[in-house]
């Protein structure tokens, strides 16, 4: 008789164990949602997730303010110098080879400096992670890759709403639900394109913020229809704002080629016309020479020593940053020779300027209903996550105290209250 109950007990036991175990968990990146645009639109779903959940006022990117350095911040909690994928673009100074972002996606050794995202430490702890088109997806950390993946293709149109779907369904009923995983990561490309097409305030952006907001409706209805709502927590964050450009005649460019003094002759190799960034390796011997040149030469453009750049940008300590680095004033771009790229829009700027601020919503059974939370910085998100999946964090640089409060005040509580309530049936059943 004894036998069998205590057969039952462990068997119940274990049940118990496992349905106290953490919830899934998608972050989901809408790139360039600056923390106010929905401002000028009707956002009916977003509205009704800030009910359901909760909402922080803004969020501060990393510096620089650009898509692969500031979602490789989200995955791994990192300030840019210390994870190392300092721009979009890859670079060898030796030999003048430059990847853009798309190609950039497939070196390694470009990612792998050292900082393991999320996906990586979530897997050696036996959770199942997942990644759709998210910065930093192709690469192999480590010898590790996130084992279920979905890269795009060069070509891919980043604006498409069927295709959207097409991704939301993957994730929600096949990676989430049939196969089960723990952890996933899901990118879009958008409002940033049309951000940097028509400028953040024009009647496109607001149009593609309702295609969001539609979007987001339909993302929570497969979670409800599929069954996830109380098992699925759900981050929506950005990598970056985005800020009006300036145009000729408001204002003078910035024109390094027109600078007196300045000359490419100098120049062992440049990073110029990519908005408000622009470094520089001067020759061997050159350095001073072209510091002074450019140093007070625009009064938009904030000339630094790689070791003199303001601590709080954290772009400082990294050896893949070029001795000289340039950051324009809002508004501003970094060109060489000619203002040849021009964008109504543009990111990359200081992360203390407010258009460089991104939104955060989060939604599900471990977080607070209707609640605004103060600002905090994106590399709060990383531990924020790792406490979600119960996972160990790695060295990382945000803190869980930032972002505590929006949880339900403690989700152990909670688990506690179910695991009492189980003791009891079991000594119910005994009885
Ligand atoms: C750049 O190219 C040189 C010469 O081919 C090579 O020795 C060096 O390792 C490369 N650096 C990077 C960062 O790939
Ligand atoms: C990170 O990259 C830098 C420069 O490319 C290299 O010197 C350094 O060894 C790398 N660190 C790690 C841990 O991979
Ligand atoms: C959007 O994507 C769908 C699904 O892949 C495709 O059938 C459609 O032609 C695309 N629309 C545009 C405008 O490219
Ligand atoms: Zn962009």
């Amino acid at each position: 008789y004894w036998g069998n109950k205590s057969l039952i007990i462990v068997t119940y036991l274990s049940y118990i164990l496992r349905s106290s175990t953490k919830n899934k968990l998608l972050l989901i990146s809408f790139d360039g949602f600056r923390w106010d645009y929905e401002r000028h639109s009707a956002t009916p779903n977003l509205d009704k997730m800030t009910q359901d959940g909760v909402k922080a006022k803004y969020v501060t990117p990393p510096f620089l303010t650009i898509t692969s350095p500031s979602h490789f911040t989200m995955l791994t909690g990192r300030h840019i110098e210390n994870h190392g994928v300092i721009h979009n673009m890859w670079f060898n100074t030796t030999t003048q080879e430059k990847k853009q972002y798309y190609s950039a996606q497939f070196v390694d050794s470009y990612w792998d400096n050292g900082s393991l995202p999320i996906w990586i430490t979530a897997q050696r702890e036996g959770l199942k992670a997942g990644s759709l088109h998210f910065p930093g997806t192709a690469a192999t950390y480590e010898g590790e890759t996130v084992s279920v993946r979905q890269v795009e293709s060069a070509t891919y149109d980043y604006s498409n709403e069927t295709e959207w779907r097409l991704n939301i369904d993957k994730v929600i009923g096949d990676w989430f639900l049939r196969q089960d995983l723990d952890f996933v990561s899901l990118y879009f490309g958008e409002p940033d394109g049309a951000g940097h097409k028509y400028g953040p305030d024009s009647p496109e952006v607001w149009e593609m913020i309702e295609q969001v907001d539609r979007t987001i409706g339909y993302i929570r209805d497969q979670i409800e229809e599929h069954g996830l709502s109380e098992r699925l927590n759900v981050i929506i964050t950005s990598d970056h704002g985005m800020t009006k450009m300036l145009r000729e005649g408001e204002v003078q460019k910035i024109i390094l080629s027109k600078i007196p003094g300045f000359s490419f002759k100098d120049i062992q190799f440049q990073l110029l016309d990519y908005g408000p960034l622009g470094m520089l390796l001067p020759k061997e011997g050159q350095l001073e020479k072209v510091y002074q040149a450019l140093k007070r030469s625009h009064p938009n453009l904030h000339v630094y020593k790689k070791e003199e750049v303001p601590p709080r940008l954290h772009y400082s300590n990294h050896p893949r940053l070029l001795p000289i680095i340039l950051i324009a004033d809002a508004g501003y771009a970094v060109n060489g020779l000619l203002p040849l790229h021009y964008v109504k829009g543009e990111h990359g700027f200081d992360n203390e300027i407010m258009d460089m601020k991104v939104f955060f919503r989060a939604v599900g059974p471990d977080f607070q209903k209707n609640l605004l939370v103060d600002p905090f910085d994106l590399v709060d998100v990383y531990p924020l996550m790792c406490h979600l999946l119960g996972i160990k964090p790695e060295v990382h640089d945000g803190h869980l105290d930032k972002v505590k409060d929006m949880l339900v005040s403690s989700t152990d509580t909670r688990g506690g209250n179910l695991y009492f309530k189980n003791i009891m049936m079991i000594v119910l059943t005994l009885l």
